[in-house]
């Protein structure tokens, strides 16, 4: 099955950003990835809420909005604001992260939780059957176009194998690092969502990176 691309408006023009979103809209991308930073929980800040509010506007895709902050259950009513889909939360920022996503899934969004590359795959166990998605780092969190960490690949195969194991039907997806190169790997690995950031805004043309991507 070809997966679905998500990509990430953190490589996109900022000084055009109704521009990128037009594109997307028009391109075969599934999801529209949007991060969130707060200088805490990562060492960059990206973009908050009086910002996603207009690409929210004016995008025709699901959001799927990556929190790359501390204590994200505070922001749960603005991000439904948005409209968002999917509300990812990291799984490192949650020490109540049954809680938080109980109340991502009352809220009327998809739950899903995010790994960095340091934290285990099995450190999910308990969590997986409440999920709609899990959101595997390919890289340290932070920064766009960063180099892809290999070992990414195993633990997608091992997400795999836990998911089957508990019966989830909860999707994989991979965020960082994503390219025709390592998308093909993680696919073959058994992901199911590319998130791409570099590798669709970089491109000569990014409509063509995308179609590229989802027909891996
Ligand atoms: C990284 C962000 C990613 C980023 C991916 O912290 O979560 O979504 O935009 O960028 P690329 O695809 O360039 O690695
Ligand atoms: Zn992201």
């Amino acid at each position: 099955m070809n997966p679905l691309v998500s990509p990430s408006i953190l490589s996109a023009n900022f000084s055009n950003l109704a521009e990128d979103i037009d594109m997307l809209n028009r391109s075969e991308a599934d999801w529209l990835h949007i991060d969130i930073m707060d200088g805490v929980f990562v060492p960059n800040i990206s973009f908050g809420f009086p910002v996603l509010k207009h690409v929210a506007a004016l995008a025709e895709k699901p959001l799927d909005v990556h929190l790359m902050i501390v204590q994200p259950e505070k922001f749960i009513s603005e991000v439904k604001a948005t409209g968002a889909y999917v509300m990812n939360v990291h799984y490192e920022a949650c020490p109540h992260l049954h809680r938080v996503v109980q109340q991502i899934r009352d809220a009327g969004m998809q739950p899903a939780v995010t790994i960095n590359p340091a934290t285990p795959v099995s450190l999910l166990k308990d969590i997986v059957g409440d999920l709609y998605m899990v959101l595997v780092m390919g890289v340290n969190p932070g920064f766009g176009g960063q180099k892809f960490i290999p070992h990414t690949i195993e633990k997608v195969r091992e997400l795999r194998d836990l998911l089957d194991s508990c019966g989830s039907r909860a999707l994989i997806e991979v965020d960082g690092g994503v390219n025709l190169q390592t998308g093909a790997r993680l696919v073959e690995a058994g992901a199911d969502v590319l998130v791409a950031g570099n590798a669709v805004f970089s491109a000569p043309d990014p409509m063509e990176a995308i179609a590229a991507l989802k027909s891996l």
